[in-house]
This record gives C-alpha cells, structure tokens and sequence, in this order.
C-alpha cells in the first residue's frame, strides 16, 4: 500500500494507492459525517453498490455518463436534491466516478453551503493520475469547458487499481496520455521505464508524485503547474473541434507537435505506439490555430506553453501568441 500526503499551505490530505481499497473505505476516511455519493451510469452498478454497503449513504445520485454531465443544469439538479434531502454541512460527498464525476462533485462540494467535504474514488485511469489529485474543480458553459469552476481539495482520494478492470482499452490508453505527459515533464527514468511493461498500481504512483509535486509547489495554477498543460494548448483546440476525441487523444496528438524535431521525438513515437495513442488528426493548420487565437484563457497578445528540455525536464516559456503556428 502507498499513501501520499498531498501537502498545501492551506490543507493537507492523503492519497491512498492499494488493490482492494475500495472494499475497505472507511479505513481510508474516517468521519462522523453522513455521505452522499454521485456517481454516473458508466460505472458498473457491482462498483456502486459494493461503495453504498460500506458507506450506507443518504442517497446515491446516479447522473448520465459523459462530459455534458459537467452542466449548469446537473450543478442545480444535484443541489436541487440535497435541499430535498434536508443534507447539512457535516456531509461528506462522495465522488465515485471518472474525472467528469470528481470535478462536478468537487464544484457542488465547494459551494454548497460555502464548502463541505468530499472524497474522490476515482475510477478511470484519467481520474486515478491526474483529476482526482490538485483540487481544481468545474462545470463547463457555453461550449467553454471548465469556465465555471473553485479550487477546492478533497478530503482523501482512494484509489484501488482494481477498479481499472473494467474501464474500456480506450479510456486506459486516454489516461496513458497524461502519464506520458507527467513522465516527459518530471521524470526521465519513468518515460523510459515506461516503454516496458510496468504494473499499473506502481505506473500509477509514479506519474501521481510528479504532479503532487508540482501541485505543492503552485497550488492555485499560477506558473509552476502550468507545466501540466503540456500539449494542451493544441489539444484543448482539437478537443473543441473533435467532439468525438477524448481529452487524452487530443493531449497525444498536442504532445506530438509539440516535439517535432526535438530529440525526445523518438522516445514519444514509441510511447505512443507502445499505448496505442497515435491518432491522426485531420484538421488544419489554420482551424486550429483560429481557435487558439480565440482561446479566452490568452491574455494581450502571448501564451504560456510547456517545452519539454530534456526527457523529464520540462519549462515554461512566454511566446507570441503567432508563434504556435510553428507546433501546429
Ligand atoms: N480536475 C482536474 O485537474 C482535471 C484534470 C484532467 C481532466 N479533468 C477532467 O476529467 C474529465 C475526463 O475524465 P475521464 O477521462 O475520467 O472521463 P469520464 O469521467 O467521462 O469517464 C469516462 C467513461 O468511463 C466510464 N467509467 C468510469 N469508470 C469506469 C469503470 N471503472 N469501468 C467502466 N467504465 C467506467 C464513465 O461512465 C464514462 O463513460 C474531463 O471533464 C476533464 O476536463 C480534470
């Protein structure tokens, strides 16, 4: 079993990797609050259930699958039934679910009633390395994802890789993009480890502790962390104009632009290949870049972006907003 402390200025909280957690959670979390979980219908119903006999919660909400759930509508829907319920403040909600679960349990978390406690159980691979850890919580409106959104960190995250059973080859290998996005930021050793077998609970620990420490350093996404957008620019793009591309997907295709040439190329190629992530993408030059150019998050006329220097080492660099065309 490895337990992290996820240490912040303002809180800290324990991050739990073990096979079979999610059969004791309570060894985990340990509180005198009742729970309410939110879950959707992706998750198998014996995941559910096997979480409501130990937890024996209030009410369990069970919201349609996808990122459409991470609505205005939902946010209302979910607080329009703990009114119902009569849920007070010393409630813990439970996230059990992909990232689309954790960062709209996260967001209701943070407001209902100015802030309450949650936990996250993640269940995707996505959420197990990366959403489920750093605090950063959103609904999305207008077609703008994660505008509406808090900083909020949850109480514990529980991970049991065994949950992993079930999720579909395609959401493993769109989780596989951002660990080979934390590897080629943080972690020379683990990208190259990467290219052999390693056993998912210890791939898992890995690319957790490169973002806990980079989460630790600028919790609230002011520089440091924005290494973690590593291909995202491009990717966020093709995201918006790919509907039918996970987030993963187009992270892999955004991360192979952004190497061309470099001497890291190779290494990423193999990856890719390795996780079954090379993924054409058709779109043109300059669709993506007029979607770039319109992208709210860029301020006067430039944009942060991560480089990667060497494997495993990656830094930030201020360039005119024009000058992406070069990736794209
Ligand atoms: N907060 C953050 O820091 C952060 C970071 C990265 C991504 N995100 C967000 O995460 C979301 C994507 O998360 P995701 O990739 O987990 O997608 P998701 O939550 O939509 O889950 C993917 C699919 O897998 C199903 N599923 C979940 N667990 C399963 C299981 N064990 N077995 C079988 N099916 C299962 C779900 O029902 C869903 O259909 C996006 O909204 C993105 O913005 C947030």
């Amino acid at each position: 079993m490895t337990t992290l402390t996820i240490n912040l200025p303002q809180t800290s909280y324990p991050l739990t990797i073990e096979p079979g957690s999610a059969d004791n959670v309570l060894n985990y979390y340990q509180t005198n609050n009742c729970f309410v979980m939110i879950t959707d219908e992706g998750v198998p119903p014996s995941v559910v259930e096997r979480i409501q006999k130990q937890l024996n919660p209030v009410t369990t909400i069970t919201l349609p699958s996808g990122e459409s759930t991470k609505s205005i509508e939902t946010y209302h829907r979910i607080v329009a039934t703990l009114l119902k319920q009569n849920i007070s403040k010393t409630t813990t909600l439970v996230a059990l679910g992909g990232g689309v679960i954790g960062d709209l349990t996260g967001f209701v978390a943070s407001t209902y009633y100015r802030g309450i406690n949650y936990i996250q159980i993640p269940t995707t691979l996505l959420s197990m390395v990366d959403s489920s850890i750093g605090g950063k919580t959103a609904i999305n409106m207008q077609n703008v994802k994660n505008v509406v959104g808090t900083f909020h960190h949850p109480s514990a995250v529980i991970i049991d890789p065994n949950l992993l059973n079930t999720l579909p080859n395609r959401h493993i290998a769109n989780g596989m993009a951002e660990v080979i996005k934390m590897a080629l930021i943080g972690d020379a050793d683990f990208a190259k480890a990467l290219l052999n077998d390693i056993p998912i609970p210890t791939l898992i620990e890995r690319a957790i502790r490169i973002k806990k420490q980079i989460v630790e350093k600028d919790p609230r996404d002011t520089h440091e962390r924005h290494l973690l957008n590593h291909g995202h620019t491009i990717a966020h793009a093709i995201e918006a104009l790919e509907p039918n591309l996970l987030h993963g997907e187009c992270v892999a295709i955004g991360m192979k632009k952004m190497a061309k040439g470099e001497l890291y190329e190779t290494l990423l190629d193999d990856l890719l290949t390795k996780y079954d992530l090379t993924i054409q993408c058709t779109l043109k030059k300059d669709q993506l870049y007029n979607h770039i150019l319109h992208d709210k998050k860029i301020k006067h006329d430039t944009l942060n972006i991560a480089l990667i220097k060497n494997v495993g080492k990656g830094y930030i660099k201020s360039i005119k907003i024009e000058d992406i065309k070069s990736y794209l």
